[in-house]
């Protein structure tokens, strides 16, 4: 049979939102464009050369007419407006329950790492009916994570992280795209987004080889490159404690109050000076160009999975 769709299925919790919309407006363009080209038409043949039209013009104005043509417009500018900004609301509000999983984009493939331990290229699984939050980066250029079932699309920028969630709603297997010219082989930066039922899901997460959790070998790697040497519990020197920091508000010693978040946390590996604590110097080195994004990704876990123990001062 001829399978042309010209949409790609709806399979996320905000896809239909987002077709409403896009309809909407698809609608308002297509009877104006429409009500417009007749009008030209329809004068062009009433008022050409020669015809017995009426020609003396005698009204002014018609305050009827003049409301309806700024009212109904106004009000279908207004629906459109207030109709986007709440999808677009829940578009970037995720939910608090959501799992998170780590992407990270380079010429010319995809990343995707789970809190659990494992990892993949080009394939990232999910369990139908959970929401999922992708924290993002790249390794180099702009790429664009799109998933055209789900609705969602996000630039991936080096240099910070970006997020985007979704809650898939239907199992299967759907496409997934670079939606950001990247270079050569930008067209087959393509991969797939497979929703499984939970329990399969669950399945698939202890099948792999990796056995430990990103925040275990975030541990691993928080001494390897020496970051516990100062920020340890028993280190010699003086630096912020970790522990319960994700999540909260840090006092800068130049006045500012910041949220610790992945990028707070990032920036302060890579540009250290950028963002002291108060009441502490300015001594730790910069860690930009020893250190890859994956294993960054990788200490930003161990950090955060220690943000909910106790908070300790010193
Ligand atoms: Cu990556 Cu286009």
């Amino acid at each position: 049979m001829w399978d042309f769709p010209l949409f790609p299925e709806q399979a996320s919790t905000l896809a239909g939102w987002v077709d409403g919309v896009f309809f909407y407006g698809l609608g308002i363009s297509v009877f104006f464009t429409t009500l417009i080209c007749f009008l030209v038409i329809f004068f062009a043949v009433k008022y050409r050369r020669g015809s017995r039209a009426d020609r003396s013009n005698p009204v002014t104005h018609n305050t009827t007419i003049e409301v309806l043509w700024i009212g109904i417009p106004l009000m279908l500018a207004l629906v459109l407006f207030f109709a986007s900004t709440f999808v677009y609301y829940h578009l970037i509000q995720y939910p608090a329950d959501s799992s998170e999983i780590y992407v990270l984009g380079k010429q010319w493939m995809w990343e995707i790492q789970h809190p659990e331990g494992r990892r993949e290229i080009n394939t990232l699984h999910v369990a139908v009916g959970r929401p999922v939050r992708l924290t993002m980066t790249s390794q180099d250029v702009i790429h664009s994570f799109y998933i055209p079932a789900f609705r969602v699309k996000q630039d991936v920028v080096p240099g910070r992280y970006t997020s985007m969630w979704f809650q898939p709603t239907k199992p299967g297997t759907y496409h997934l795209f670079c939606a950001e010219y990247c270079g050569t082989l930008h067209s087959g930066m393509i991969g797939k987004i497979v929703v499984m039922e939970p329990a399969e899901y669950e399945a698939w997460l202890q099948s792999g080889t990796e056995r430990e959790s990103m925040a275990a070998e975030g541990e691993r790697l928080f001494r390897q490159y020496g970051c516990s040497g100062c920020h340890g519990r028993n280190a010699s020197v003086r630096a912020p404690l970790l522990d319960g920091v994700y999540g909260h508000s840090v006092a800068l010693s130049d006045g500012r109050v910041v949220k610790a978040d992945e990028r707070y946390i990032r920036d302060s590996i890579l540009l250290p000076g950028s963002q002291v604590v108060a009441g502490y110097d300015p001594v730790m080195p910069t860690f930009e160009g020893h250190i890859n994004e994956g294993d960054l990704l990788k200490i930003i876990a161990y950090i955060k999975s220690i943000g909910n123990t106790e908070r300790a001062g010193r």
